[in-house]
């Protein structure tokens, strides 16, 4: 079965949905739709067959369109994706999946009622370093989780419509989601923010957040950074995963380091506080990694799980489950950073 799908939104990201549809043997790209019709003319090119409109009812009548792919801003996904389902449309919408969990609600509802596939591309889960990550996570290979601590840092474009914790944390977000073990969740989060430039909105932030084994974890997320810095620390009881997606040679480092400590009881009083901590020096494993591009392995995942009529690996559940967290960050920052809990109750 061949999908026709369509894109909408040629801007920055769009492109690079264009270029990994057409080179995506279960997908036949028909459209480009774009406000902006010169934009999407632009990025077509001679690219095959596919058509550029600023119409979004066109794409929607067209019933050779069986999906829609939708790298729009933020703020415009609700209305879009809404549309497109109503339209008996699959969707594969870019994140964050709305702009509230209310929005994300409805759609993720709508989808299931329909029968449609509603994936949302968190596309760090699709690198073969995420996926090493969360099979090590969750095979118990690196023991419980202890920390995570999430560096995302870089000169960015400051966004005319969201502030950085919606615009970057995402990522950090999605990936959390995709490789915790899963009985392990956010309960509480505190987000700090900061805008030093005047830009309006928060340019960047700093969220803790509490998960349900009683682990703590640390989002830092920044559009102002002269240097670039993609770094993600999760350490285990039993080893410590080093994720430096700016090093190509060595994303992954899986230390057999850290601390060890022993059971209370073993020890007589005197001794315990000496004894109770060790720490074990071991080997670090660099492993070899397949270099494939995230954005290929996400529409090999969209058409898969519309020809299979099963959920794809990111749905509108794991949308929602980020928005939430975003959500109850932003409502943290609105209470002068203080704990709150997913529901958006201070706690
Ligand atoms: N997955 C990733 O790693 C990643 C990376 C960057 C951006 N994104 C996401 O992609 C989305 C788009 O971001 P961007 O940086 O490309 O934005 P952008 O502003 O560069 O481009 C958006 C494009 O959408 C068009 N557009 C807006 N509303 C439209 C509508 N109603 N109908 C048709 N076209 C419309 C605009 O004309 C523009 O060309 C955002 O949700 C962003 O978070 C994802």
């Amino acid at each position: 079965m061949t999908i026709g799908l369509a894109i909408v939104g040629a801007g920055y990201w769009g492109p690079n949905l264009v270029r990994t549809a057409l080179a995506t043997p279960a997908i036949r790209l028909d459209w480009l739709c774009d406000l902006d019709i010169q934009r999407a003319r632009a990025v077509l090119g001679a690219h095959g067959t596919a058509r550029a409109t600023d119409s979004y009812d066109t794409v929607l009548n067209d019933p050779a369109v069986d999906a829609v792919a939708i790298a729009t801003p933020a703020a415009s996904h609700f209305d879009l994706v809404r549309s497109a389902l109503e339209a008996g449309k699959h969707v594969l919408v870019e994140k964050p999946l709305t702009a509230s969990v209310a929005e994300g609600e409805k759609l993720a509802s709508l989808a299931q009622r329909s029968g449609l596939v509603l994936m949302c591309d968190h596309t760090y889960c699709y690198t073969p370093a995420v996926q090493r990550i969360r099979e090590l996570i969750r095979t118990g290979a690196i023991g419980d989780i202890q920390f995570i601590d999430s560096v995302r840092i870089n000169l960015g474009l400051v966004q005319p419509d969201v502030d950085v914790l919606w615009d970057l944390a995402p990522h950090d977000l999605s990936i959390l989601d995709f490789v915790l073990p899963e009985d392990v969740a956010p309960v509480a989060v505190a987000a700090h923010v900061g805008d030093p430039i005047g830009a309006g909105r928060a340019c960047l932030a700093y969220l803790s957040l509490w998960l349900s084994n009683g682990a703590l974890a640390h989002v830092h997320v920044n559009w102002l950074s002269p240097t670039k810095i993609r770094t993600t620390v999760f350490g285990g009881s039993r080893r410590t995963i080093v994720w430096d997606d700016t090093n190509p040679a060595g994303r992954l480092a899986i230390h057999d380091r850290g601390v060890d400590t022993l059971p209370a009881g073993a020890l007589a009083r005197d001794e315990r506080r000496q004894a109770l901590i060790s720490y074990r020096t071991g080997d670090t494993l660099i492993p070899a990694l397949p270099e494939r591009e995230a954005l290929l392995s996400v529409m090999a995942e969209f058409s898969a799980a519309i020809s299979n009529r099963r959920p794809p690996l990111t749905d509108a559940r794991a949308g929602l489950r980020v928005l939430t967290v975003l959500e109850a960050a932003s409502r943290s920052v609105d209470l002068g950073g203080a704990r709150t809990a997913l529901n958006g109750v201070a706690e």
